[in-house]
Parts: structure tokens; C-alpha cells; sequence
């Protein structure tokens, strides 16, 4: 299989904050934002993987900064590290300001896609490259995280996940 990079996998939505997507402060609700974030992380999972993938777990995600109505929102997806048949995939969110256009940084969160057969059996996934310095950073950090998240799931023992244990010690 050829090695890919983040960028292969990359994926914008742009939406606005619509008044049935936000809660009684009139900012965007924080469940219709994990579903946009779903969406993107899939779509960047099939375009690094070219399989059926399918949502294993949310890992992280940081509510920073309240979304108002009528925001011009976007989630940029991008695989940030492969395993076996796993995917992590990092998502920055940022709305717009009106009048300068500048991109304005809310949110941001990591999911974890795994790449299925027809039957739902995890398949092989392509291995990724990181390149600039910022892929390089979340791609170290992303097998802390895996840790992190297996055992949390009761999938893994505490006592073999070393990468993460380091952190501590
Ligand atoms: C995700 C799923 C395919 C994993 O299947 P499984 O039988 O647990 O298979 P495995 O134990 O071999 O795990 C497959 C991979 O997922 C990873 N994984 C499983 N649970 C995980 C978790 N909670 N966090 C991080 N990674 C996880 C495993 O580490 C493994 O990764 P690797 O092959 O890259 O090392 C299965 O649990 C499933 O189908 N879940 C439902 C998915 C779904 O319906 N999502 C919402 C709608 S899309």
C-alpha cells in the first residue's frame, strides 16, 4: 500500500449557524457541531483509506469558543496518524469574521475512524507520512492518545501502554 500524507486526506465543510442549529443563547449547539465534525472525519477517513470506515471512538473535544448564530463555520479534517485498521483524525474548527474574512480559531477535537470490509471487519489501512511541523507534533502525540483511549474503553491493560505511562514518569 502507498504512503499517504495529511494533506491526501484533507476535507473543508463550510455551513452557516442556522436559528433550528442553536441552543436558547443563540449559539451553535454543541451536539449539531460533533455531528459536522463527524461528517468531515469520515469523508477525510475514506479519502485516506478508499474503504467503508466507520466512527470507533471521540477521543477529545474542546468547546473554547461559543459559535453564534449566522457564523460562517468551517471543520477541516485531516488523518493525523494511521495504525493497523485506525485512523486518527485531528479537526480544527473556525468561524469567520464578517468583514476582514480572517479566520478565527473555536474549536477543535480528534476522532478516531476504522476502515471495514462489506461484513464490518477492520481491514489494513494505508501507512501516513506527516510533513510540516505541526503533522509531526499531533502525529507523536496521536499513539499517547490511542493509549489513552483503549484504556478508557477497557480494551487495553494500563500496565502496557508505555507511551502513555511515560508521560507521568
Ligand atoms: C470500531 C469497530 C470496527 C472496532 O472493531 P473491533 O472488533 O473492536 O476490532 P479491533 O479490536 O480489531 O479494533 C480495530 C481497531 O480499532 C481500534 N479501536 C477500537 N476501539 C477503539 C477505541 N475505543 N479507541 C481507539 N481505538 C479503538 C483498535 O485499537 C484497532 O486499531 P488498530 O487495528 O489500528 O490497531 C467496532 O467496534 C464497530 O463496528 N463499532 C461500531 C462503529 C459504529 O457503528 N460507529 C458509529 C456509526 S459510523
Amino acid at each position: 500500500m502507498d504512503i499517504k500524507h495529511p494533506k491526501d486526506s484533507k476535507t473543508e465543510l463550510t455551513d452557516l449557524v442556522l436559528p433550528s442549529e442553536t441552543n436558547p443563547i443563540n449559539n451553535l449547539f454543541g451536539g449539531e457541531l460533533l455531528a459536522r465534525m463527524d461528517r468531515a472525519a469520515s469523508i477525510a477517513a475514506r479519502r485516506h483509506s478508499r474503504r467503508i470506515v466507520v466512527t470507533a471512538s471521540v477521543n477529545h473535544v474542546a468547546f473554547n469558543k461559543a459559535i453564534p448564530l449566522g457564523s460562517v463555520v468551517t471543520v477541516q479534517a485531516k488523518v493525523s496518524r494511521t495504525f493497523k485498521t485506525s485512523m486518527e483524525i485531528y479537526l480544527d474548527v473556525w468561524t469567520e469574521d464578517r468583514e476582514s474574512g480572517r479566520r478565527l480559531k473555536a474549536n477543535e477535537a480528534i476522532y478516531t475512524f476504522v476502515a471495514v470490509d462489506d461484513m464490518g471487519n477492520p481491514v489494513p489501512v494505508p501507512k501516513i507520512e506527516p510533513e510540516t511541523d505541526l503533522e509531526k507534533e499531533r502525529y507523536e502525540a496521536a499513539l499517547r492518545r490511542k493509549q489513552l483511549s483503549l484504556v478508557l474503553a477497557k480494551k487495553m491493560d494500563p500496565h502496557e501502554a508505555t507511551e502513555l505511562k511515560a508521560l507521568f514518569q
